[in-house]
Order: structure tokens, then sequence, then C-alpha cells
């Protein structure tokens, strides 16, 4: 075994999600292509969610995803666990509960100690005992580049699928974890984060939303997603775009890890944050005041973050108190749904 650490992320170009092909280009390779029908699949690739879900009867469906991407930390174990957790997240985000996984891997095998491969499947697979998922298999290819994540199956009532629409007039959206992780690994790729900012961030990024769903799972939501590779308002322009509604977002209520705003202010921002702002920059208008940095931020792409969760106005506070006290504690209400303008984020 080694005693030299890996620095994983120096093997790799771009790590997590921010290393996703951004969306507008995915549009021309999807674009037209003969998708397949049946009255079963409940949520699709006709619009974008989170997972599929197919439904077996009427009391049951399945949802169904896969995310995998290089590492975004140097520790093996630490990128197992968010990666895993990443994975799984999609599954929390439609309301489901994941039952079973299997494993893909990327690995330089000739290059890298095998034993770093062994860190990263066990921080994977303490992620799913937590999760309650049983690893049933995986696949592997030999890559320059490592890649770690997960397919996952879990369960969901077909009544009770929360997907990215319904957004309605008067809502208030929560969102449950804090903003960043972009910077902050760019930061730690430019030897600049502080080992306790970067451990939080870790920490933040290993963290299951499976507490957040299962607090959210008691109230009448109306819309959820999670925040990944399309940054906050990458992925809220998602919902708002076709709801009919508008959304304004008081950017001074959004959780941040510490010195994320610095470092943004000092251009530390990966580039999926511009090719974020480009795609989805058009639907939102920032008021005056709002500086260029926090504008960046909003467009960061982000590895495992947090739920964004619209819920009636007369339940948020109550909703916030029960996830705070739950643990999530960065849990806040960031914005609110409003009749105008429509289709579009206002950010104040
Ligand atoms: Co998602
Ligand atoms: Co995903
Ligand atoms: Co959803």
């Amino acid at each position: 075994m080694s005693t030299v650490p890996p620095y994983l992320t120096r093997t790799v170009k771009g790590g997590g999600c921010a290393a996703k092909i951004p969306p507008g280009i995915l549009d021309k390779a999807l674009c037209g292509l003969d998708l397949p029908v049946d009255d079963n699949l409940l949520v699709g690739l006709e619009r974008a969610d989170d997972a599929g879900i197919y439904r077996v009867s009427d009391e049951l469906a399945l949802v169904q995803t896969v995310d995998f991407f290089p590492p975004m930390v140097d520790d093996p174990y630490s990128f197992g666990q968010i990666a895993a957790a990443n994975a799984l997240s999609d599954v929390y985000a439609m309301g489901g509960i994941p039952k079973t996984a299997l494993n893909i891997v990327a690995f330089p095998s000739k290059t890298l100690d095998i034993s770093i491969l062994r860190s990263i499947l066990e921080g994977g697979l303490d992620k799913m005992r937590e999760a309650g998922v049983v690893l049933m298999g995986g696949h592997t290819v030999e890559d320059p580049e490592i890649k770690y994540g997960l397919s996952v199956t879990g369960y969901i009532h077909p009544d009770r699928i929360k997907t990215k629409q319904n957004l309605l007039v008067d809502d208030r959206l929560i969102l449950t974890k804090c903003l960043g992780t972009g910077i902050v690994s760019t930061a730690i790729k430019a030897g600049l984060a502080a080992p306790e900012v970067a451990a939080a961030v870790s920490l933040s990024m290993a963290t299951l939303n499976r507490m957040a769903a299962s607090v959210m799972g008691a109230y009448e939501v109306h819309a959820c997603t999670d925040i990944t590779g399309f940054g906050f308002l990458g992925h809220l322009a998602e919902m708002v775009v076709g709801s009919g509604t508008g959304v304004r977002i008081t950017s001074a209520a959004i959780p941040l890890f510490t010195d994320v705003l610095e470092w943004a202010a000092m251009g530390l921002i990966p580039a999926g944050a511009y090719t974020n702002k480009s795609y989805r920059g058009g639907v939102v208008d920032f008021v005056d005041g709002v500086p260029r940095t926090m504008q960046d931020l909003l467009f960061d792409p982000q590895t495992s973050g947090g739920l964004l969760i619209a819920v009636p106005a007369a339940v948020a506070e109550q909703l916030v108190a029960e996830l705070i006290a739950a643990g999530v504690v960065s849990a806040a209400i960031v914005g609110e749904v409003t009749a105008s303008p429509v289709d579009r984020i206002v950010v104040q």
C-alpha cells in the first residue's frame, strides 16, 4: 500500500457534477430520437425530471436513476461516499425509497494502486448501508480517469410521485443544503481551501438527502428536485419554465459554505457555472444590487446538493423547523412562487 496521498483530483480534468455534458449539447443528442411509448412509464425522458418512474401495479412503481463522475475530493473513501450519496439523491428527490444498486466503475488499474479503488467502493457501500440499499453487482472498465457512481432502483407509490412540475402561486421554496461545492472544489484544486472548510464541504456532499426526504414526506409537497450539475438556478429553471408561474429568490437567504463568496470574487469559478449561465441565464432577471459573484454562485454546478422543495406558505416555516430539528441544519426558505412574470426567475 502506498503511503503517499493519492490526490485523486489531480488525476482528472474535472470532477463531480461539474463534469456533466452541458444541457444545451445534450439536447442536440436527444432531440428527435424515437423514444419508446409505454402506458406504465409515468415519468420518462419527454420532460426532464430527476429519475424515471415505471408503474408495476396500482400500489407500486419503480424509480430508476444512474449517476457517476470523476473525483472532486482527494480522499478515495470520501469520494466513494459522495458519489453514492449523489446517485441516491434523485430517488429521494422524487419521493421514493432506494432499494437496490449496481456499481459503475472506471479505473486506471495499471497506474493507480488497486487499494484506492477498494477505498472508493468501501465509501460507496457505507452510504448504501446507511440508505438501506442492497448492492447487487456492478461493472468496471479500464480508463485513464477514475469514475464512480451507481445505478439505483427504488420504490414509490404511483400517487405520491414528486416531480419538478406543479409549482403553485404563493408556494415557498426550501433549500436543504449550502451552495458552493463547485467553487470549493476549485479552491481545493488550487490548494487554497483550509482543511476544515474542505472537510465541511465533503461532509455535506456525503450527506444523504434521505432525512430531508423523509421529513418532507409528511407534508403536502407540490414539487421537488435536487440541486446538482446545472446549479441552483439551472435546476430551478427546470421547475419554472412551462409552469405558468414565476419565482422570486431572495439571494441573502441562500445558505452558503464558508468563504465561497470570497473565492468566487477571486475568480475560482468552475467552467460549468458559465455553461449553466449561458444555457439558463435567459430566464433569470437579477435585480440591481445582486453582486456578480452571487450571480455566478447561483449557477455553480453542485455535487450531491440538497433538495429544493415547494410547499404551501402556511406550512413552510414548520417544515424548515422540523428539517433543522432532524439534523438538516442548513435548511432555509429561499424564495416564493409568484403569479408573474410567468416562466421567469427574479433574483433579488
Ligand atoms: Co436530480
Ligand atoms: Co442526477
Ligand atoms: Co422530483
